[in-house]
């Protein structure tokens, strides 16, 4: 069972591979979400994993919010009552994670659970929403696209063979960055008043196709945004003609998602 989430699509290839390397099965969380899909019964023997992009050096705020809902059944009579399942997660980032690990790791236990395994996975960025933050060069993205897959190619029989491993790309300043620059993120750098569609706009509805939250609207052919937004940036990524702006932060910035 792998519950996972992707805005612009890493995540979600990093997911589909785990699950075609694990013979698994995939829930989209916002979907789950959406339909109040939060209990599950493991059978025996059957792994439990999440994959999802890291925000600001940590899980995505929907992420915690399925996990804390979350009920998991083991099947403990016929495992023993000290056997617990194996439960790892794999998160994609641009560059570094934090203390992404320690967030998760607490999450799972406060339900009564204990993870075994983590590991991250570079891959292309899709953050442009400040300003000083860019998209990698097409060349360094195909690069980290193919590293990721020969990692995952390494990691998946560890899943199968359900090691104890964590291997992370924390980064410098993790702290900081994910106690106190994280809090900040989910308060304000959520906000999606600050999008907007332009006159280049050919009212394809891709964008609200794109989102995973069910956000966006059309409105005389228009977008229109609806204040629950987590910044994936799956629209403005996913416009075909790049009508979307966030503020003026990603102008001329380029798009990308993994097709
Ligand atoms: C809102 C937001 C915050 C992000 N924060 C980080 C971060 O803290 N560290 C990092 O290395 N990458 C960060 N990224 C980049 C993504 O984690 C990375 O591109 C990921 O693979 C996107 O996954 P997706 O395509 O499944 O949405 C961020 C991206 C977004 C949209
Ligand atoms: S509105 Fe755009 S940025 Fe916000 S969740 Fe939807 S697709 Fe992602
Ligand atoms: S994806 Fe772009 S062109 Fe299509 S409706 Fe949305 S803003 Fe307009």
């Amino acid at each position: 069972m792998i519950f996972y989430f992707s805005g612009c699509g890493n995540s979600k290839h990093v997911a589909e591979t785990i699950a075609a390397g694990l013979n698994d099965t995939l829930t989209f969380i916002p979907e789950a979400a959406r339909e109040g899909r939060y209990d599950y019964t493991l059978a025996e023997g059957e792994r439990l994993g999440f994959v999802f992009p890291v925000y600001s050096w940590a899980p995505p705020k929907l992420v915690l919010d399925f996990v804390k809902k979350l009920t998991v059944k083991v099947p403990e009579l016929v495992e023993g009552p000290t056997s617990k399942p194996y439960i790892y997660f794999a998160c994609t980032c641009g560059d570094n994670c934090g203390l992404t690990e320690k967030v998760f790791r607490k999450a799972v236990e406060a339900k009564g659970l204990s993870l075994s395994a983590c590991f991250s996975v570079q891959m292309p960025e899709t953050y442009i929403g400040m300003a000083g933050f860019k998209l990698d060069t097409p060349d360094n993205a195909k690069l980290k696209i193919e590293k990721a897959d020969s990692l995952l190619m390494r990691n998946i029989p560890r899943l199968v063979n359900k090691e104890s491993f964590s291997e992370m790309v924390v980064g410098g300043l993790a702290w900081l960055k994910t106690y106190l620059v994280n809090p900040g993120f989910n308060r304000s750098a959520t906000d999606d008043s600050k999008y907007l569609s332009t006159e280049a706009c050919i009212h394809c509805g891709k964008c609200v196709e794109a989102c995973p939250l069910k956000n966006i609207t059309l409105e005389e052919g228009r977008p229109k945004w609806h204040g629950h937004c987590t910044m994936c940036m799956g629209c403005y990524h996913h416009c075909p003609v790049n009508a979307i702006q966030y503020g003026k932060a990603t102008v001329g910035k380029g798009q990308y998602f993994f097709s």
